[in-house]
């Protein structure tokens, strides 16, 4: 037998999200059907968003299902970025921390390639802790131009843990929204959508003993987003696609376990 050991990558799946996952695959239906096969499917994915927005102190109404880590950070940085600059064409400035998994750095360069973004990358310490200095600066430099903030919770390499909610009180300070990537802290460390105060954040299942090809993005409502998929309107209008029943509930039933 081999042993695996590369959790930071992805996690066997637990037997509990296993069985979730295959009884659900058994049962057809759209969620977003009309008749009773889609009802029930339906209220499986909304049994599931109640379940996961429990285990991460939040509104149900606050989660929406994506495709992974990946998606959830483009949704959050181009589609926060978008928003923002909306509501006020200043709003050029996307602020990353160095560090970000390259599903924060790359949507946030993409923006600067293709967007007119100026994207600042924040600087870390020995430890690979972001420099709220760095931060406060940048924010004292640009000002009315800031977009959002970035800065993840836990780093997919070494292991930091960011002062969150410290990014946040000097982020709120000016206005400023912030999204953090949470894929690595899960179930590794407390991870509360309430109490860290962020207007956004990533979570994905298959780091937490779910299916991979789900995970999700907690947004508050109030909180202004562009989709960045567009289509039958699924999610809020913010992200659009069929959602799957089974795959949502392994999850759900993951966060349960993990966490
Ligand atoms: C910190 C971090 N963010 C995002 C991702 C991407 O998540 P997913 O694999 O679900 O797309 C990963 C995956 O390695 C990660 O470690």
């Amino acid at each position: 037998m081999t042993a695996y050991l590369d959790h930071a990558a992805t996690t066997p799946v637990l037997p509990a999200a296993a069985r979730a996952l295959a009884d659900q695959l058994a049962a057809a239906g759209n969620p977003s059907s009309l008749h009773a096969s889609g009802r029930a499917a339906r209220r499986v994915v909304e049994e599931s968003r109640e379940r996961l927005a429990a285990v991460l102190g939040a509104r149900p109404s606050e989660v929406v299902w994506t495709s992974g880590g990946t998606e959830a950070d483009n949704l959050a940085v181009k589609g926060l970025a978008w928003a923002r600059r909306a509501e006020d064409p200043r709003r050029d400035v996307v602020l990353v921390s160095a560090v970000e998994h390259h599903a924060v750095l790359d949507p946030a360069a993409w923006l600067g390639a293709h967007d007119g973004a100026l994207v600042v990358h924040l600087p870390v310490d020995d430890e690979g802790t972001v420099r709220l200095d760095a931060l406060a600066d940048a924010l004292d430099t640009y000002g009315p131009r800031v977009a959002l903030v970035s800065v993840m919770l836990a780093n997919n390499e070494v292991g930091t843990l960011q002062p969150v909610p410290d990014v946040v009180a000097l982020a709120h300070a000016r206005g400023v929204p912030v999204h953090s990537d949470a894929v690595q802290a899960l179930g590794q460390v407390p991870v509360r959508f309430d109490a860290l105060g962020v207007d956004a954040l990533t979570v994905t299942s298959h780091k937490i003993g779910g299916p991979g090809g789900v995970g999700a993005l907690v947004v508050g409502r109030s909180t202004a987003l562009e989709p960045v998929l567009h289509g039958g309107g699924q999610e809020r209008g913010v992200r659009s696609g069929t959602l799957d029943a089974a795959l949502v509930r392994g999850f759900a039933v993951a966060a349960d376990e993990a966490v």
